[in-house]
């Protein structure tokens, strides 16, 4: 792609003018957009590029294990991967309620990175991975003075850790970034990723998160994702998940009773996340799914579908 192919290098210019040889931080999500500006930055100043994936629990099966292999050999010493799984449910223990779970991720993320920062000497830029549609966003919500969901992901960085920003994505949109990305070499594994939520699997294991809880959710969760991709439908879907309820309902296997889990599994489209509309997937598929769920996951024993659109409902449980 031509005008892609100059954006890389117009941008890479403009990096080096802006940055010189000061050195930058990023966090690193393994989302699109976080993995698109950290490639291009890497691309502009090299070693003076430092990535943090903080690792919380809360992420898909496998994703820290992924995030390693996709980034490992670009950014090579310099991505850090934290393990503070520990810190993250530790706080969320006994916590039920969906905003104080928001606001707690955020905080001990700010923290947590905040902390690492201050290890790494000498940083003096920020890198985000800001696209067009957020400028937009802060903006109105800044205008109009409402409150959102506190949609966290790295925005409350900058403000406490008084570092210059650097947003090589700031006036793109989000097919954009994909193109971008894979200009770049990112794999389509990345590029081609769902919207994952800042706060993770925690707005989708309602009520109180435990490490039971937790391990059945990205188990049938993993499920979810192989099915929905070996049926073609991953990249034509805006998100496919499950989510696990607070509740445990009777059911029978073998000649015993059971009294397990319920997953709830999700499918909407949508171009912007303002409406969505449930998927009607096809019947073998949900049956598929279902029947895996509930034979391969130990502690669920019941799937149901949510067929509900946004508005009234949101994409999300929490
Ligand atoms: P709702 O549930 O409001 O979700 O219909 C709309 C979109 O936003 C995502 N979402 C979040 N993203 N932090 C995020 O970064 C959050 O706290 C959050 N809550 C919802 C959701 O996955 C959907 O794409």
């Amino acid at each position: 792609d031509w005008t892609m192919k100059s954006y890389i290098s117009e941008e890479i210019k403009r990096v080096r003018a802006q940055v010189g040889k000061g050195k930058v931080l990023c966090a690193l999500s393994g989302g699109v957009d976080s993995s698109v500006a950290a490639v291009l930055l890497h691309r502009a100043i090299g070693k003076n590029l430092f990535c943090v994936y903080v690792d919380h629990g809360l992420q898909k099966l496998g994703e820290t294990e992924r995030v390693r292999k996709v980034f490992g050999k670009t950014f090579g010493k310099n991505l850090f991967i934290v393990d503070a799984k520990k810190v993250f449910l530790g706080k969320l223990k006994g916590v039920t309620d969906p905003e104080t779970k928001r606001k707690i991720i955020g905080h001990t993320f700010i923290e947590v990175f905040d902390k690492y920062a201050k290890q790494l000497k000498g940083i003096n830029f920020l890198l985000q991975g800001t696209i067009y549609p957020d400028v937009i966003e802060s903006v109105s919500i800044k205008g109009s003075k409402q409150p959102i969901k506190s949609h966290h992901n790295v925005g409350g960085l900058p403000a406490k850790m008084k570092m210059q920003l650097v947003e090589p994505l700031k006036f793109l949109f989000k097919d954009e970034v994909r193109v971008l990305g894979r200009e770049l070499k990112i794999p389509n594994e990345i590029i081609d990723r769902q919207p994952f939520p800042g706060p993770g699997l925690a707005i989708r294991c309602l009520g109180e998160i435990t490490d039971e809880k937790l391990r059945i959710l990205k188990e049938a969760d993993d499920i979810v994702t192989q099915e929905i991709i070996k049926a073609g439908l991953y990249e034509k879907i805006w998100q496919s998940f499950a989510i696990i309820l607070p509740v445990k309902t009777v059911g029978v296997m073998g000649d015993a009773r059971t009294y397990e889990h319920v997953i709830v599994l999700r499918a909407v489209n949508s171009v912007d996340a303002m409406t969505a509309d449930w998927v009607k997937l096809p019947y073998d598929l949900l049956g598929t799914i279902s029947s895996r769920i509930i034979n391969e996951v130990k502690g669920a024993n019941r799937v149901v579908y949510d067929i509900s659109n946004k508005p009234p409902a949101t994409i999300e449980w929490e």
